[in-house]
């Protein structure tokens, strides 16, 4: 989703600002832009499509020593990607960068034009650069203009606004939308994540929502609302290596591939003998806890539907997942006994912030599970588990649901022990299995091959139903969901029990049904259900550790021992499905059409 980069420095300038996007491409855009001021000069450049073609653009421009600039990758919301709507917007003499979303924009702009204003774009940032200069018109004082701009604008932001009349100076903003500022040795760098700090930085300050102020090389200025605050620093990770392609053809197939290394990361020091350990929970952090209420998005909410069947068989504790964007809105009734459980990757993703807000201001106790340390919903949360994924710059989600996926897991056997609900002996078998995961999710050559064979058969039907039972509806929702994100195909996940009470209609041969028949879990039951499809003559290929006969297409499976480690064998396996039919259909698996890693609006 939307990006910003900003710097205050002496040297290349322009391929800092570059370098910068270029980091935060993966988070998904359509159209890119810069503004460099050199004393009270701007320059500025739009261009839609690929970071290529701002390339292009800016390839005879080089500014010469001490520059001021501002750059964004844009996610359309309001109006559509065209060079216009790409930012940075422009006023007389000012040009702003904006992720998030202004909500009063239609009042304010209604406004501006009775004041002879004239816009440009379809865009609700537009309205933030005009506001200021005729609160500059007025007041005669930028400082002042920008307070007053910043008090009149409702909605989720992150600003960046430069002024031809403020030589050398970056005016920020920071509400719902992630900003940081971190100082290196070439200068003052400003970004919406860590990605283009890294490397370049050692620290950064993490702005609070409500922060606003100024920055010169030198000097820094920073407020929450009139208060004058004090800027904290916290130490950025060191290295970005884990973030490259490495010879993969794609960052998902790398990610994917990788998902049994980080696994180890995951599970580090949190599994012993007989029992799972979780440090970073404050002691006595369940007391009082009756029940669970998990919430997330996408993939993640993948994750969260699927540790239900988790707490509820193993630990024996209720729990209940929540679509964010659903659950927000709809006046839920909450307990104060229940524990409210936000699942994010990326830690950012607005929905899911804003239930973790609610649920916070409704007194209930929150805990995060994410994959990115000082992201907002981590700061924002009670407590927080690290899913220790490193960096995912797939669009499509894969290591980062396996690990998110695990510690719900640990967290299940961690709430299990609080609560008695396992002896010893079926503890170990849960930690034993745990430990085993590992060595399920190395990707087997010969499997992969015999998928990316597979997959060309698998380009051309009507549709996909990805089916399983228990703890596998989750995950045929999870292959369904990353089968339409990359190859752009309808999917659809199903309870296998439920296909007989509609979806059956649909079945023929050029119907596609993905059935998880796991050898643990209602075995009978699920292959009662492919067989009825089967009967109707539909596709089917079975992902499955049984002898079964009857399926167009088997990938066999090895593990049988455990539910977990049955699950995370056919994860790889739908992953390494979606992922080698798109690359067939010649589609960018890494960013795919319309989605963006993060998404930062609601
Ligand atoms: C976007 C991404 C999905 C992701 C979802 C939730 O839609 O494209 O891959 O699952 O956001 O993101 P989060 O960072 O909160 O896990």
């Amino acid at each position: 989703m939307c990006g910003i980069v900003g710097f205050i420095g002496s040297t290349n300038v322009k391929k800092t600002l570059l370098d910068g996007l270029k980091e935060l491409e993966y988070r998904g855009y359509d159209s890119a832009g810069m503004a460099v001021m050199q004393s009270s000069k701007i320059d500025s450049f739009k261009a839609v499509g690929k970071l290529a073609n701002l390339v292009a653009k800016t390839a005879p421009f080089e500014p010469k020593g001490f520059a001021v600039g501002i750059a964004h990758t844009r996610w359309a919301t309001h109006g559509k990607p065209t060079e216009i709507n790409a930012h940075p917007h422009q006023g007389r003499h000012s040009y702003i960068v904006h992720n998030g979303i202004i909500e009063n924009y239609l009042p304010i702009k209604e406004e501006l034009t009775k004041q002879g204003v004239g816009f440009l774009s379809q865009t609700d940032t537009e309205v933030i650069v005009h506001l200021y200069e005729s609160f500059l018109t007025r007041e005669q004082d930028a400082y002042r203009a920008f307070e007053q701009t910043i008090e009149a604008i409702e909605g989720a932001y992150a600003i960046l606004l430069i002024d031809e009349g403020v030589q050398n100076t970056i005016f920020f903003a920071k509400k719902g939308s992630p900003l940081q500022i971190g100082d290196g040795d070439r200068g003052r760098f400003f970004a919406s994540s860590d990605a283009p700090l890294i490397g370049i930085c050692d620290n950064a300050i993490y702005l609070e929502d409500g922060s606003w102020g100024w920055a010169t090389a030198e000097t820094l200025s920073l407020f929450v609302g009139k208060t004058p605050m004090t800027a904290q620093k916290k130490p950025l990770p060191i290295s970005q290596s884990s973030a490259q392609k490495e010879g993969f053809r794609f960052f998902m197939e790398k990610e994917i591939y990788e998902q049994s290394k980080v696994m180890s990361e995951t599970l580090m020091s949190r599994v012993m003998a007989s029992g799972v350990r979780l440090d970073e929970l404050p002691e006595g952090f369940f007391d009082g806890v009756e029940s669970l209420r998990l919430c997330a998005c996408g993939t993640s909410y993948h994750a969260a539907l699927a540790a239900t069947y988790l707490f509820e068989r193993l630990s024996r504790i209720e729990a209940r997942a929540e679509i964010a964007s659903e659950f927000h809105y709809r006046d839920p009734m909450l307990r104060n006994n229940e524990l409210f459980i936000v699942i994010s990757q990326s830690g950012e993703t607005a929905d899911t912030l804003e239930a973790l807000k609610m649920a916070k201001r409704s007194g209930l106790k929150t805990l995060a599970i994410c994959n990115v340390d000082n992201s907002s919903i981590v700061r924002e949360a009670d407590a927080a588990l690290l899913t220790r994924a490193g960096i995912e710059k797939g669009v499509a989600s894969t290591k980062a649901f396996a690990t998110q996926t695990m510690v719900l897991w640990l967290l299940a056997l961690f709430i299990a022990q609080k609560r008695g609900a396992l002896d010893e002996e079926q503890m170990t078998a849960e930690t034993n299995a745990a430990r085993r995961s590992v060595k399920t999710l190395m990707v087997q050559p010969d499997r992969h091959e015999q998928i990316k064979r597979l997959s060309k058969r698998y380009l051309h039907g009507h549709g996909f139903f990805f089916i399983g039972r228990d703890l596998f509806y989750p995950l045929a929702l999870e292959g369904a969901l990353k089968l339409k994100e990359i190859s752009y195909m309808h999917a659809e996940g199903y309870p296998a029990g439920e296909m007989k009470h509609g979806p059956i209609a649909l079945a023929d041969s050029k119907l596609f049904t993905i059935a998880l028949m796991p050898h643990t879990l209602l075995r009978e039951k699920m292959r009662s259900n492919v067989e009825e499809l089967i009967a109707r003559d539909t596709t089917l290929l079975a992902i499955t550790s049984e002898h079964f006969a009857f399926a167009d297409d088997v990938l066999q499976m090895d593990e049988r021992s455990h539910p977990m480690l049955e699950f995370f064998e056919m994860m790889v396996a739908i992953q390494l499905l979606a992922l080698e039919i798109a690359i067939r259909l010649g589609n960018d698996v890494d960013m795919p059409r319309n989605l963006a890693k993060s998404v930062t609006v609601e």
